[in-house]
């Protein structure tokens, strides 16, 4: 699929590999909304870049883990922008918690997770996917090589991922044959995700097998690769220089 004059929505696409992925997007020829539930400067800032380089933007807010509000983003984006096409459902949250310690693991923290990280996923999928239908379109969610190794910032994190690698399979049977949805693991990337844990990313760098961390441009250009690529669905693509091999 072409992305050109495509109409993207990039959920947390204000940001570290969201708004890598908006860039990529409009360098494309896509036109991007780029959400946003906290960080609006960000997100304004990106469709700022987008349109200095020529491109098409907007910036829309909605809490993912909110179907109402996802709902209310989807139809405004259609409104604005002619239809939906593409979504790439990169917008999550995590805790850092030993992976040992599970009676930090409460039941707030379990629902905030899933809320945002799953259900939020499935929520914008499910809303995107009535605009898709006729058309056709293509689905990304951003998953991680914790939901694959079982090891990640905390124990329900770890799990979130598992399950949007599931939803991934599930949405791909559930929306064949006109809507494809995939899913890119990546290892660590260098992003605010990190902050204030700088040091111990920078000490990953010399164990991965390509000895550096992956960039937000790299995952970005994969999630395009992936939205463009008419013959793959269901799928969950690793991009960890070599991290979990
Ligand atoms: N960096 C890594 O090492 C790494 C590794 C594997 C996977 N990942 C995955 O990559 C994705 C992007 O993370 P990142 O590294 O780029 O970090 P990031 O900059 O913190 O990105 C997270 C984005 O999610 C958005 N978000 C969070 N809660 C939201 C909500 N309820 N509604 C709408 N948007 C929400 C944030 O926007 P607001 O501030 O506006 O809420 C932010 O733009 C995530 O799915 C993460 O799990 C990252």
């Amino acid at each position: 699929m072409e992305l050109k004059n495509k109409v993207a929505i990039v959920t947390g696409g204000g940001t570290g590999i969201g708004k890598a992925t908006s860039l990529a997007l409009a360098k494309r020829g896509a036109i991007v909304a780029v959400n946003y539930s906290r960080s609006q400067t960000d997100a304004e800032e990106t469709v700022q870049q987008i349109i200095a380089e020529g491109g098409q933007a907007i910036a829309i807010q909605a809490d993912v883990s909110k179907d109402q509000e996802v709902r209310g983003m989807v139809h405004a984006v259609a409104e604005q922008l002619g239809t939906i096409d593409l979504l790439v459902n990169n917008a999550s949250i995590t805790r850092h918690i030993p992976m040992n310690d599970l009676e930090a693991v409460t039941d707030d923290i379990w629902d905030e997770l899933i809320d945002v990280n799953v259900k939020g996923m499935f929520y914008s999928a499910r809303a995107v996917s009535s605009y898709m239908k006729n058309n056709g379109g293509a689905i990304v969610n951003v998953g991680s090589i914790a939901g694959t190794t079982g090891l990640g910032s905390s124990l329900p994190y770890a799990v979130s991922k598992s399950a949007v690698h599931g939803l991934t399979k599930s949405l791909a049977r559930a929306l064949a044959p006109n809507i494809r949805v995939n899913c890119i693991a990546p290892g660590a990337v260098a992003t605010r995700w990190w902050a204030g844990r700088e040091e111990q990313m920078n000490r990953l760098a010399p164990r991965l097998l390509l000895q550096s961390i992956s960039t937000p441009e790299d995952i970005a250009s994969m999630i395009c690769s992936t939205l463009e690529q008419e013959a793959l669905t269901g799928q969950i693509i690793t991009v960890d220089s070599g991290q979990t091999l």
